[in-house]
């Protein structure tokens, strides 16, 4: 074998280097022919080159109000499902809300979650966003039974609030602010104090903030691990990290009394998880948690600032309620006081349709499955793309239009006016936070934030850009300048009955 080996030279490498294309070719082709013979009606589509695929394509940035180039052009090529190869593997896309909705809810039964494996390696192996089975469910029960209704309306209300103005509060007249970073350091106090206690402007908090910030990064970078690659940095901060929370979570063992009233030490009372899967289930809804809300709110200032009608009714439902509270002699906002902020409600949705914060999902088939004709084959990925459906024209009128009237039919259509119709379209097209099994287990606390945001922001501000910002789509939503603008505080005032300006 040795010889063997030493006798293996240059040129012969060469030459076998040189057949390695038409053998990759050749074997694509027959899988190819194969997968014909066994799935005839597959969806249209081009598999284009083994490994990359049309990943690039499919990943290039874009405007996050629209569906991008590459999804446009396929759409226009095949329809709304065709298939592709994307992140290394055979894929169904689905821009066809129906197939959307039946994938979701058919999780666990015919379709799985399915995320690259360089998410589970960053977010941890019992994340939940990779976890599936049993494990998913137990998972899924302590996040629902932290996020309740109970706990939204009796303590998180009060701490959203509480968050909310402590940024507000920071924000200078005639100042610039990064509205993203200033999302980002709202929900990432809240959700740090709400998940181990910790304290916002603590040194604690903020070298906690700032590890936290690296490994956003490497999540959603290219999965590279090589010396310098912010792939690479991300694995080093989840590390440190995690054993930051370890320490937290070794001194609350040793308390005999720990803190019950944050998530880490509910889960250390209420649940057996082992350490590891405690450390995966806290970094992942921390990022679940700060992310996602930080960007809607970001989204929401920016869609206002572009919708003087929006902000102006806005103002009108807020002060009604401040000016009621004052009467009342109370300060804090309660629940009642939420549950009338509804045109707020539907400003909120129409943020979330147009912005997609979460874009698509990742799934995979686990039994060949049959949908409306097409062969979606078991073991391929699938991708609903629910953006594609928010911004669907034919279920959403001027889909790219910010339109929060479309909203209070409850419908989301639109007359082509800028206001609803109260026709065709329904709810059940609306998906921003996933749906099934699986749907977003804190979709109440990010609408909780959105609104109590709004409201404060509304009633003390003006606010301008002050330099040219967009969203965009990397897929994952950013403001490439951070969202800068330019502020003034304005009076609230209760005594005046006539509509604000
Ligand atoms: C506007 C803000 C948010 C959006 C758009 C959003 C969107 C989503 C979506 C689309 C999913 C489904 C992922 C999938 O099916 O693969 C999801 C899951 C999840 N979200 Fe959110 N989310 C938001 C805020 C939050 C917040 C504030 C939390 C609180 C911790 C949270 C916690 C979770 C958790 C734990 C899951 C996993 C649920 C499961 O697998 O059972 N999300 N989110």
């Amino acid at each position: 074998m040795i010889v063997k080996f030493q006798q293996f030279s240059m040129s012969d490498l060469g030459f076998f280097l040189f057949l390695v294309p038409p053998i990759l070719a050749v074997l694509f082709i027959h899988n190819l022919f194969k997968r014909k013979q066994k799935f005839p009606n597959l969806p249209p589509g081009d598999m284009c080159w083994p490994f990359f695929g049309e990943t690039i394509g499919y990943l290039r940035p874009y405007s996050a109000t629209t569906i991008g180039d590459f999804m446009q052009d396929h759409i226009s090529r095949y329809g709304k499902v065709y298939k592709s190869n994307l992140f290394g593997e055979p894929t169904i896309v689905s821009a066809d809300a129906g197939l959307n909705r039946y994938i979701l809810q058919n999780e666990g039964r015919l379709f799985e979650c399915s995320y690259p494996r360089s998410i589970g390696g960053i977010l941890g192996k019992w994340s939940m966003l990779v976890q599936v089975g049993q494990m998913h469910s137990n998972m899924r029960m302590i996040s629902l039974n932290f996020l309740s209704n109970a706990r939204l309306r009796n303590q998180l209300l009060s701490e959203v609030e509480k968050h909310t103005l402590l940024v507000l509060g920071s924000w200078k007249e005639d100042s610039v602010v990064c509205a993203q970073d200033e999302a980002k350091k709202l929900t990432f106090n809240f959700m740090a104090e709400h998940i181990m206690s910790l304290q916002p402007g603590k040194p604690e908090t903020e070298q906690l903030k700032k590890e936290y910030i690296t490994f956003m990064k490497g999540v959603v970078s290219a999965p590279l691990n090589f010396p310098g690659t912010a792939y690479r940095k991300a694995l080093q901060s989840r590390s440190i990290i995690l054993g930051f929370i370890e320490r937290i979570m070794e001194e609350r063992l040793k308390e005999l009394n720990g803190d019950e009233n944050d998530l880490l030490g509910w889960v250390l009372k209420n649940s057996n998880l082992s350490k590891e899967q405690i450390l995966d289930l806290l970094l992942s809804l921390l990022f679940a948690g700060h992310e996602t809300s930080s960007v809607a709110i970001a989204l929401s200032i920016y869609f206002l600032e572009n919708c003087p009608a929006a902000v102006q009714q806005l103002r009108e439902e807020h002060l009604k309620i401040s000016r009621a509270k004052k009467q009342s002699g109370e300060t804090e906002l309660n629940w009642d006081d939420y549950k009338k902020m509804e045109f707020t409600q539907c400003v909120i949705s129409e943020t979330l349709r147009l912005g997609n914060v979460v874009r698509f999902l990742h799934r995979k088939a686990v039994k060949d499955v049959r949908y409306k004709g097409y062969d979606i084959p078991c073991g391929w990925k699938v991708l609903p793309v629910i953006s594609a459906v928010h911004l669907d024209p034919s279920l959403f009128g001027r889909p790219h239009q910010f339109d929060p009237w479309r909203w209070q039919n409850k419908q989301g259509s639109s007359s082509g006016n800028g206001r609803s119709t109260g026709t065709s379209s329904t709810s059940n097209n609306f998906m921003p936070f996933g749906g099934g099994p699986r749907l977003c287990a804190g979709s109440e606390l990010a609408k909780l934030e959105m609104a109590i945001f709004i409201h404060y922001l509304v009633l003390n501000f003006n606010w301008q850009l002050a330099a040219p910002d967009q969203a965009f789509a990397y897929p994952y939503v950013d403001f490439p300048n951070g969202l800068p603008i330019i502020i003034q505080h304005r009076q609230i005032n209760h005594d005046d009955t006539r509509p604000n300006s």
